[in-house]
Parts: structure tokens; sequence; C-alpha cells
């Protein structure tokens, strides 16, 4: 990489470092620019309080324009934080190269400070929001010192919808700037719908970094000591000492996710329905017979969200009579409109998704996605300037430069099993260059949604796919789902933990109550005559006894998404058993894909004894919410249990 010190140099001298717009004066003395006129007086106050305790150099409020966006990637490059990709291979793409130490999202460090530890729950860690609030003050007193601060205004869902929500993030890191505007509708038309006295959520965000004066920057700055915390009771983020992703772009897990769960249970009190916000992607489906149809479905991280987005049924499958399309790949919110239907937006505006296992054989709607305007982050590097990842290709190139910055070889990997990409490699894309997008992605109305999907990552017991009998048996599976862990987060890898609707780290309240939601919600739209979407939990994931994975995935999951179709048409067959119902061999499409019976026979049955033990270890885990669970679980639990005791 380019040594940090020319870079600064260059980036001072360079002409497009001035940020365009109006200086402004403030009592604070801190240069400060402003693209446009502010007229929310509570905003200003707010961000002049953060300025005050952070004391940042300058502060820089943005318009989401290309201009700013284009000024602040010459300034990182001049930094020696991102690299700009051979224009001719990869035209205006960057490579971030994070800090070892700064990798992933970390969970153990993220925190839910309610007022009341029990609303949090056994499923966040939670600490006093006033001794939270006081650890906070000590770190952020000065954090900001020689960086600026900029003003990111963004609109988690389409401008102006009524299902959006407005946040605005204050960071010291222009990383997190030019990722926020492709991630999000950021800037002047997300600050426009504040008005003057709108309510917004406020997120603050600092590397934790502070530069003394004419000390030299790192590439990436971030402190060994992180804190990724909520305040849910007054909607409030402030993450400490992190750059990446989830850690770092605050409208993305923090807000849609842990805040914004609870605003939809909240909601709920006030309207006796509320809203659902869920790690989903959303996909639209046409099918050969003409119907079109729209499923959310639930993965945990890393577990295949993005890639059954947008995936491309195969050719086999009635000649190429279907077709897939994306609204979301990682976050849904849900909710349900007059008529009952529930009504699902992607509150997001581009894909932060993982680089390594995409291919133009996995993925190919993502690679064509990815030919431009795109950031890297811990991808390979190859000497043409372009960027590599673990299983890009089938044969790895025979040089590049890693995650590290370190030369990297086919041969060194094999001595020393050093990754090219960081297995949590990730690009940052604008949902508009996907060329499966869903014309109705933008929809401030969202689409109606007709199945929920739940899926882990599961080497054995769970089979391909289950539907469930009803609401409550389907709340049961999403709220006992396992998955082995991934490197999304830091920690240990490939450990099976419960993993319910694949919420566990993102559930801003305690999951018992949010079971309830759940549960709440479905006897509500049903009480008031409405449709309920089927629910179904899939699991790509199956292995044999070599370790490898028995099911093809990719696009051959649309086989399992036809015959969900074709359950809710009631026209295909299935196998009822004790845990639902699930397709006989026979029951799926076959058309273009030789898997043998036998094949099937390992991932398409459930076992009675290993679910005996599966259905125990539910049973503890329930009990980690002693008093709140809602008795409709424990009472499917014996329902199930009963069944299985019925079959052996
Ligand atoms: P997050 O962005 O972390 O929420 O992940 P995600 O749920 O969007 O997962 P993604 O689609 O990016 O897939 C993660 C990894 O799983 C990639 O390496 C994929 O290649 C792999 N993967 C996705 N779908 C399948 C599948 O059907 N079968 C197998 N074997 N692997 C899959
Ligand atoms: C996930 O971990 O589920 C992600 C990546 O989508 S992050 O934005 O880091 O949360
Ligand atoms: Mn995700």
């Amino acid at each position: 990489m380019n040594s940090p010190a020319a870079g600064i140099t260059a980036g001072i001298h360079s002409a497009a470092a001035a940020p365009k717009g109006q200086a402004v004066a403030n009592a604070l003395g801190i240069p400060e620019h402003r693209p446009y006129t502010v007229v929310h007086a509570g905003l200003v106050d707010w961000v002049y309080s953060v300025a005050a305790k952070t004391r940042p150099a300058a502060i820089v409020w943005c318009d989401g324009s290309a201009e700013e966006s284009e000024r602040l990637f010459g300034q990182m490059e001049a930094a020696g934080t991102l690299r700009r990709l051979n224009p001719a291979k990869r035209p205006n793409s960057f490579l971030a190269l994070s800090d070892p130490s700064d990798v992933a999202r970390v969970e153990d460090r993220t925190y839910v400070c309610s007022q009341n530890q029990a609303d949090a729950g056994p499923n966040n860690n939670w600490i006093d929001p006033s001794e939270m609030r006081g650890t906070l003050s000590g770190l952020f007193e000065g954090a900001m010192q020689g960086r600026t601060m900029y003003v990111i205004p963004f609109s988690m869902g389409p401008i102006g919808s009524s299902l959006s929500e407005i946040g605005v993030e204050l960071s010291d890191s222009p990383y997190v700037v030019v990722n926020m505007r492709l991630m999000t509708r950021m800037g002047s038309a997300a600050l426009a719908q504040l008005g003057s006295d709108k309510p917004f959520v406020p997120c603050v965000h600092t590397v934790g970094a502070p530069l003394a004066a004419g000390a030299a920057d790192v590439a990436w700055p971030c402190n060994p000591t992180k804190y990724i915390v909520h305040f849910p009771e007054t909607r409030e983020i402030w993450s400490y000492g992190s750059g990446y992703g989830g850690n770092a772009l605050l409208g993305k897990k923090c807000f849609a996710l842990r805040i914004a769960s609870t605003m939809g249970r909240a909601q709920a009190k006030a309207d006796g329905l509320g809203w659902l916000a869920e790690h989903m992607l959303i996909l639209g489906v046409e099918a050969p017979w003409g119907k079109k149809y729209h499923v959310a479905a639930a993965f945990p991280s890393a577990c295949g969200k993005t890639n059954f987005a947008m995936l491309i049924p195969p050719q086999g499958l009635d000649n190429g009579g279907w077709k897939i399309t994306t609204i979301g790949d990682d976050i849904a919110w849900i909710r349900p409109d007059a008529q009952g239907r529930l009504r699902a937006i992607n509150p997001e505006a581009g894909y932060f998704g993982v680089a390594p296992g995409t291919s133009a054989k996995t993925n190919p709607n993502c690679m064509d996605s990815l030919h431009s305007n795109v950031i890297f982050t811990n991808v390979a590097l190859t000497p043409d300037g372009d960027v590599w990842w673990e299983g890009m290709s089938d044969t790895a190139p025979a040089e590049c430069t890693d995650w590290q910055g370190q030369r990297w070889t086919p041969e060194i990997a094999k001595e020393t099993g050093r990754k090219a990409a960081h297995p949590n490699a990730r690009f940052t894309v604008s949902a508009t260059q996907n060329p499966a997008l869903d014309s109705a992605w933008d929809d401030p109305a969202g689409v109606p949604i007709d199945a929920f999907v739940f899926g882990g990552r599961r080497s054995s017991v769970v089979p391909l796919v289950t539907e469930a009998r009803d609401w409550a048996e389907g709340v049961y599976l999403a709220a006992t789902m396992g998955s082995e862990t991934t490197a999304a987060a830091t920690g240990q890898q490939g450990v099976v933990r419960r993993d319910p609707f694949a919420m566990l780290p993102f559930c801003g309240y305690n999951m018992a109550d949010y079971f309830q939601h759940w549960l709440s919600l479905g006897a509500g739209l049903r009480a008031r005559g409405a449709q309920l979407p089927g629910i179904y939990c899939v699991n790509w994931f199956g292995k044999d006894a070599d370790g490898k994975f028995v099911w093809p995935g990719f696009g051959d999951n649309a086989r399992v998404l036809k015959w969900i179709l074709q359950r809710l048409e009631g026209e295909v067959g299935g196998q009822e058993h004790a845990l639902g119902v699930s397709p006989r061999y026979e029951d799926l499409d076959w058309k273009g894909l030789e898997f043998s019976r036998e094949k099937f026979s390992l991932i398409g049955a459930v076992s009675n004894e290993a679910w005996a033990s599966e259905l125990s270890d539910h049973e503890g885990f329930f009990a980690r919410f002693e008093g709140r669970l809602p008795a409709d679980l424990p009472a499917v639990r014996a329902r199930l249990q009963a069944g299985l005791k019925k079959a052996a």
C-alpha cells in the first residue's frame, strides 16, 4: 500500500480536497461546511453537542453527491486507506484493507442498554444505561481530535415512504461516508425529510483514534477497545473503536434491526399489531404459471441471503420459465396493510455482501453487479490491479497481495493455510447495479409477502425443507433454529448455536417478547380475516460422511422454492412427519439435475432419534427466558414431541 505519510501530503495539496458548500461560523470555533441550509434546530444542537465532546478538527455536512464521494475517495487514496483498482478492469472501484483486529461484527462488544435488564433479555449484553453513558462519555471525550466529523443524514427505506425512517450518523470515518452513500439513501434528500422538527435516530460513530497535531495517520484507524451501544428507549446508537461493517455503518444492523425491532414492537401497543424488522432478504419470483410471488427469507450471517435473493433458476426447471428478482438481500421491514396483508420494504439501498464463495457460477447476478463503482474490503489484489478471493475462480492467480498486504501464492497457501481474502471480506455496491433488481424494489408501499423461509447452516439433523402446519408451529421452528457460526462475527466458528429467526445478534429486546410479538401479530391478522404467509424451514448445508455438501445449492435452490410455491397453491404433495411436511423425492422437480434418491435420503428425511435430542436442546434454550417465554412455544414443543414418540 501507499506510505501513509506521503499520502496525507498529497491529500492536503489536492485541490479537490476542499469540501463543497458554505463555511458556517459556530460557537465552537470548529471550521464547518454545509452544502445546504439546515433548518432543523434540534439536529444542529445535537451535532454541536457531539462536536463539543469529541472535538473534531472540522465538521462537514454530507449531501450524498457523486462529487462528494469522489473527493473523499481521492483523500482516502492519498491517505493510503483505499487503493484505486485498475480503471480498465474495475472502473471507479477501490480496495480497503482493514486493520487485522477489525474485520467483523463484535457481538461480545455489542450492548442493548434498556432501563431494565429483563427488557434486553438473555440474548443481549446489558449494562445499566447510566453506567454505560458514563463509560461512553469518557471514551468519546476528544475522540475525534485531528479528524473531520461528517454529518451523514440517511433514509432507511424509500425517501418519503410512510414505512421509512430517518437517521443521522456522525462519524469521523470517510470510509463510512462513502459506504453509507451506497448502502442507504444518503444526503440532502434524506435531510429534507426531517423538515424543521421531525424525529431522527441519532447515531454517533468514532474509530476511537484521535490524531495529535501533525501526527501521521494510519491506513485503517481503529481502537482495540470497542463498544457498539444501543439505548432502545431513547433510540440512540453510539459506536466506538471499529470502522468495519455493521459496527460502523450504523444504518444497517444497529438501526435497521436492533433499534427498528424495538420500534416495530412499540408500535403494537399503539395499533394492536405493530411491525417487524427482520434479518431477511426479499425476493420476487415469477412462476411459469404466470403468477408473481414475494418471499422473505431469514438466514444467519454468511448463510446465503445474498445468493438466494439473486439466484438464477436452472434452465432445466420448466425450460427456464422461472425468474427471480431482488427487492433486498439482508434486511426487511414488514407491516400489515389496510387489508391485513404483510408488506415488506428493503430499508437499504445497497449490498454489503460476502466476497469469498461468490463467483460467476454461484452468483452470476452478483458478479455482474460488481463490474464498477464498488468498494471492496479485505479481498486480495492481483498484479494487474484487480481483485480476487477464494472461490471466485477455480484456479487461483499465480500470485497476489493478500488482505494483509503480504505476497500470496497458492503454494504459500498450501504451506501455511493463509487465505488471500479474509473469510469475511466484503463488497459494497449500490442495489441499482444488480441486473436482477425487482422493479418494485424502491416502491414506497413495499411488496406483499406470500411465504417466509427460515434457514440455518446445519451439517446434519435439519432436512432440506419443512413446511410448518400453522403459524405457531412456524414460529416455533424459526425460534429454535440452530446454525453453525461463521466469520461474519468475531469468535469461534463452526459451532452450532441457537439463532432464532437469524436474529440472535440483532434483536434489540428480549427474544421471548419478540416471539410473542410474532405470535400476536399472526393471531391479530387472523382475527382480522387476513391470510397469513406460509412458513418454511430450509437447510442447504447438509453434509455427507466425507464432509461434502450433499445439496448442490445456489441456483438449484429454486427447486425447493418451486415446491414451496406449489404448496401455497395446493398443487404438490409432501410427506407429513413429526415436525411438519417435507417433500418426498417425487415431489421435487429434478429436471436438468442428476440427484439420486440415495442422496436425497441423506438430506430429505427427518431422523426421529436426532430430533428427540434436538427437542431436548430446545428445552434448555427456552429455559434461558425464565418466566417470559410465550406459553404457545412449550405447547408446540409438547405436540412435536408427542408426534416423534408416535413415529418411533
Ligand atoms: P450476510 O451478508 O453476512 O448476512 O450473509 P448472507 O446471508 O447474505 O450470505 P451469502 O449469500 O453472502 O453467502 C455466504 C456464503 O455462503 C458464501 O460463501 C456463499 O457462496 C455460500 N452460499 C450461499 N448459498 C449457498 C448454498 O446454497 N449452498 C452452499 N453450499 N453455499 C452457499
Ligand atoms: C451480517 O453480519 O449479517 C452482515 C454484515 O450483513 S454486517 O454489516 O457487518 O453486519
Ligand atoms: Mn446480514
